[in-house]
């Protein structure tokens, strides 16, 4: 059974972000005709299905491959529980390879882990972490692996929708690629799988009223939230007096809370695929690249952490800015304190691989999406410069 180490906050009083994680609605960023690129994408014909998240796009593609009693998942090492419910509602056996510092499969490690996996290996599962894309040269190798296997290659493209979209539309998505439009585009939600036509499966359920209703409201609640006042500025908060949480470790083969098997089958909501449709992906991108310039240039200055990735190839839309702490207690809970919206994956199962272990605790994800405002990526920037300076 799964052994899961996990960081609970509960105890430590986190205040609410002070800037939304994700992209919120705002009509400047949509076109009046739905933007030719994207509507190729999510068209039928490709083989695109859509659904509610891309945990229930993984787990009708791991089901597809014969994930379950009798066929493993393998997964990277660093993961987001996410990433691993859709095998456990399978019943499937989880096995989890290591990666490099860069994020990288680690080959070799895949091969043994394929060799002496029973039940056989069905499904390995490959992200483009944070929207770097892996090196082509690398997925080749991992094809041939697959292919000598009777394995199915997922590119997980839930951090690098451009990666997705180029596949596509280049028609070189000749392995499964499932993505997650919602952190993407300003959607609520959204999730799609793209496979050939043949084993894309029918469309599911249509979302119903209620989940269309949930759509709208959490686009207006979240341009709300987008425009709020930013905390006043007022120096670090006493480290002593955060408390720490809680450092857990249990074992499950449930899925976690964030996955739900009612949702498995359904449609994103029209709302969502209005706005998918609609946004003009250019201005996407330039404001996606240019915020993730900003937080360079912010932490090339500072002593207490460094970017995980300080090269941005010319073609990459990042998903997130990943930063390396140096002390993660007690940093992480002052950026926590202070209102610094942050993602960071402390609930991932147990493996051996050393880089995952460091990187649960250690490496943040901040926001560099398309609409953070001047004044909210300069008051972020003043937070880190005050904990980490
Ligand atoms: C790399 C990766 N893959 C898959 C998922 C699952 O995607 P979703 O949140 O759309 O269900 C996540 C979720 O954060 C993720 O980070």
């Amino acid at each position: 059974m799964p052994q899961f180490q996990r960081f609970d906050p509960s105890l430590c009083d986190f205040p609410r972000p002070a800037v939304p994680l994700l992209p919120t609605f705002r009509w400047s960023d949509l076109r009046l005709a739905a933007e030719p690129a994207t509507r190729r994408v999510l068209d039928q014909r490709t083989g695109a299905r859509r659904f509610a998240r891309g945990r229930y796009a993984l787990h009708a593609a791991y089901r597809a491959a014969g994930v379950g009693p009798r066929g493993t998942l393998l997964a990277p090492a660093y993961h987001c529980r996410t990433m691993l419910d859709p095998a456990l509602a399978l019943s499937a056996p989880v096995l989890l390879y290591p990666v490099s510092r860069t994020l990288a499969p680690a080959i070799e490690d895949i091969r043994a882990l394929v060799a002496r996996s029973t039940p056989a290996v069905r499904v390995l599962l490959v992200p483009h972490y944070f929207g770097w894309e892996q090196s082509p040269a690398l997925m080749a190798q991992l094809d041939v692996v697959c292919r000598e296997n009777d394995i199915v290659l997922i590119e997980d493209c839930s951090h690098a929708w451009q990666i997705a979209a180029k596949r596509v539309a280049t028609g070189a998505a000749q392995r499964v690629l499932v993505a997650s439009p919602y952190k993407f585009f300003a959607s609520e939600e959204g999730g799609i799988l793209w496979s050939s036509p043949a084993r894309a499966g029918a469309q599911g359920t249509s979302a119903g009223l209620r989940d269309e209703l949930k759509g709208l409201r959490s686009m207006w609640t979240g341009r709300r939230a987008g425009a709020g006042a930013l905390p006043r500025l007022t120096g670090r908060p006493p480290a002593a007096q955060i408390a720490r949480g809680a450092d857990l470790t249990e074992t499950s083969d449930a899925p976690s809370g964030m996955y739900a098997r009612g949702t498995e089958g359904r449609d994103a909501c029209a709302v969502a695929c209005w706005v998918m449709r609609r946004t003009a992906v250019g201005g996407v991108v330039e404001r996606r690249r240019a915020n993730y310039r900003r937080w360079l240039a912010a932490v090339a200055a500072l002593s207490g952490a460094r970017a995980l990735y300080p090269v941005m190839p010319a073609d990459c839309a990042p998903y997130m800015f990943p930063l390396y702490l140096e002390r993660p207690d007690p940093d992480f809970f002052l950026l926590k304190k202070m209102g610094l919206p942050i993602f960071r994956w402390d609930e991932m199962a147990v493996s051996e691989c050393a880089v995952a272990a460091d990187y649960r605790l250690r490496l943040l994800h901040l926001p560099c999406h398309q609409t953070l405002s001047e004044q909210q990526m300069q008051w972020m920037i003043s937070v880190l410069g005050e904990v980490l300076r």
